[in-house]
């Protein structure tokens, strides 16, 4: 469907059937009950519980939000798109659960009200798509209160290795393993770090390194779908990804990394 027409039908008639809503997605909900856990330790462990405040960027259709609501969060949900804004005031209503969302670009969001602060500033699946990514992360880590957590994923340079791999292009394989950065396949615009960089990032934006977890290894690697297991072997799965502390993170589909803004 054109883009234009689809943007009439979104913002006219409420409708756009090419919209991949990851709040409804069975196997998205599942990967994100690993974030929510990683996220809900973290917290719990610096002593941050219900109701403190969570700042999602990029929050679309309520995927994470609308579970961390459902923990007792006082979230607050930012994207710029007005459709996914639609979709997870939607979720919310359903789910029972009060939330702010509030529609913009994170960075100008956060610009205008430059001494808001929240407990945990969450950020998944965002950063990877945007040449922009390190101003975010520095406007992200900006609003992380003393003691808070700042949650973010980034991807690994081996996701797009075997992704091109997967597609027989060794072009793309080769100009992935020489830079960092650029487009990638059908113009989509790649990034990838070393723990070693990112662990030089947080530090330069004054944050302390907690950890970094992998995101869907075993699914994303065996080609295994969560939506098609058993609730029981579904347990199983998320127990296997959530056991291992940090091992693998760099083989996995996403790199989740907390760290935390020390006191003053
Ligand atoms: C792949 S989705 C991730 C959704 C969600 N974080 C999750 O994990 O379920 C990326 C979302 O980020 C939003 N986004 C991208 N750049 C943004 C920005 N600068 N400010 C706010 N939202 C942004 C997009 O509109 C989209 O809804």
């Amino acid at each position: 469907m054109q883009r234009t027409v689809r943007k009439i039908l979104r913002a006219v008639a409420d409708y756009d059937p090419d919209y991949y809503d990851m709040y409804a997605d069975a196997n998205e909900a599942f990967f994100a009950t690993l974030y929510v856990e990683r996220i809900r330790q973290h917290a719990a462990a610096a002593g941050i519980l219900p109701p403190a405040t969570l700042l999602e960027a990029g929050c679309q259709a309520g995927r994470l939000v609308i579970p961390f609501a459902r923990l007792g969060f006082q979230v607050t949900g930012v994207d710029t798109s007005g459709y996914a804004l639609r979709r997870v005031q939607e979720h919310a209503k359903a789910a029972g659960v009060g939330a702010t969302f509030v529609r913009g670009d994170v960075m100008e969001v956060l610009r205008r009200d430059p001494q808001r602060r929240f407990d945990i500033v969450v950020c998944a699946e965002v950063l990877y798509l945007s040449p922009r990514y390190r101003d975010m992360l520095h406007a992200l880590a900006g609003a992380v209160r003393p003691g808070g957590l700042l949650c973010v994923s980034h991807r690994p340079k081996f996701y797009y290795l075997l992704e091109a791999f997967r597609q027989c292009d060794l072009a793309t394989a080769e100009a992935v393993l020489r830079r960092n950065e650029g487009p990638f396949r059908d113009s989509a615009y790649y990034n990838w770090q070393t723990e070693e960089e990112l662990r030089a990032l947080y530090g330069s934006l004054g944050l302390r390194w907690c950890a970094s977890y992998p995101i869907d290894r075993f699914a994303w690697l065996s080609g295994l779908d969560p939506s098609k297991l058993t609730d029981g072997q579904r347990e199983a799965l998320r127990d296997l990804e959530l056991r291992m502390p940090g091992d693998g993170a760099e083989c996995s589909r996403y790199v989740l990394v907390v760290a935390q803004r020390p006191l003053d």
